[in-house]
């Protein structure tokens, strides 16, 4: 008979609670994301929940519950469960949306239940939902989330590190985002390269509206969009510079899109692939403290969407490390590959060259 170890049993239950205490505390982060309290809180000191209360126009003795959790949580300050207060610290990560430590736009859409049927079902079908079936909430959750270090990166930090990119874009170029989600690096671009013409291609209707919402906002005349994939890029050489972030191991058909690119991309063109970092080799991953959070983001919406066509790569989340963008970017008809390894904590940068 299996001999029960008692410290692992104790150890992994340990864990296993931690996990719903995780989901809790997440179900909070939201809340005081989505009602302002921590935007509330942010460069106000330390103060009682009534004064919440009168600053939000919330209740009380809601708010109280809500800051005695989050002081549990260890997010917010207090020592006697009364006074609260929301450090520097905490501002950061949960209140400035400016930062590149903003972590609070992750939690802005919980998975809805029908969602977790669903995929419950792809694992009996094979088949997964794409970020389309996934909803406008998915695509607003990948902006909150990506957001910041996009704004804040790509154009002083990332740009001029490739091979004559800036100058290019600062003459005047034409320019894809492809997986352009909603649109915060190609709008960022276009609004830093008035000279330049970006177009924004995603597959993802709910992605383009709410792209297209910068276009209107922005009053962005350089830039257009299509609700369209890699794979129906101009079959012609017709771009000077492609981008695709966080999205290659999304897709069904990746060495499809990334022959398309290289047709689309002009002969001294430049392609530059963001994607998760990843080793390609699980016991080197494991040594990241957030693998776990990787794997569920790939079975609830990467992966998933790599499988929403039943005869998809499936690449997933952790599936294009280095090795495996640099063999199949060559199968695809590119000679040059250089790895940016930049102080991005979840992603490397790949320059791509015909
Ligand atoms: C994680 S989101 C990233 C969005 C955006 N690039 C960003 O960084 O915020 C992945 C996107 O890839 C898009 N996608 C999936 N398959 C695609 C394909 N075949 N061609 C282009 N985009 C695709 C999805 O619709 C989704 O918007």
């Amino acid at each position: 008979m299996t001999q029960i170890d008692p410290e692992k049993l104790k150890q992994l239950s340990f864990s296993v609670w931690n996990f719903k205490q995780g989901e809790m505390v997440a179900n909070m982060i939201h809340l005081g994301d989505r009602l302002g309290l921590y935007r509330s809180m942010d460069g106000a000191g330390p103060m009682t929940a009534a004064e919440l209360a009168d600053r939000t126009g919330l209740k009380e003795r809601w708010l109280l519950e809500w800051l005695r959790g989050q002081a549990a949580a260890r997010l917010v300050d207090s020592s006697d469960g009364e006074i609260f207060e929301l450090s520097a610290e905490g501002a950061t990560v949960l209140s400035d949306e400016a930062s590149l430590s903003f972590a609070a736009g992750a939690f802005s859409s919980p998975m809805h239940p029908e969602t977790l049927d669903k995929l419950a079902e792809a694992f009996k079908t094979g088949v997964g939902l794409s970020y389309e079936d996934l909803g406008p909430n998915a695509a607003h959750r990948t902006e909150r989330m990506l957001g910041p270090w996009t704004r804040q990166a790509l154009v002083p930090d990332l740009i001029p590190r490739l091979d004559g990119v800036k100058e290019k874009l600062s003459k005047g170029a034409l320019v894809a985002d492809v997986g352009c989600g909603g649109g915060i690096a190609v709008a960022t671009m276009a609004t830093a390269f008035p000279d330049s013409t970006f177009h924004g291609y995603d597959p993802s209707s709910h992605a383009i509206s709410r792209c297209n919402d910068k276009v209107s906002e922005g009053g962005l005349k350089n830039l257009e969009t299509f609700v369209a994939g890699g794979e129906d890029l101009p079959q012609e050489p017709t771009y000077d510079f492609v981008i695709t972030f966080d999205c290659i191991h999304d897709m069904t058909h990746p060495a499809e899109v990334i022959s398309a690119i290289r047709r689309a991309l002009k002969p001294d063109g430049t392609w530059l692939i963001k994607d998760i970092r990843s080793s390609g080799n699980f016991q080197k991953n494991m040594k990241n403290p957030m693998l776990a959070m990787f794997y569920g983001f790939s079975v609830s919406a990467c992966m998933s969407s790599a499988l929403s066509k039943p005869d998809g790569a499936g690449l997933g989340t952790l599936g294009f490390p280095p090795e495996v963008a640099e063999s199949m970017t060559r199968a695809g008809g590119f000679s040059r590959f250089t790895l940016h390894d930049i102080d991005d904590p979840s992603n490397l940068y790949y320059e791509v060259r015909p």
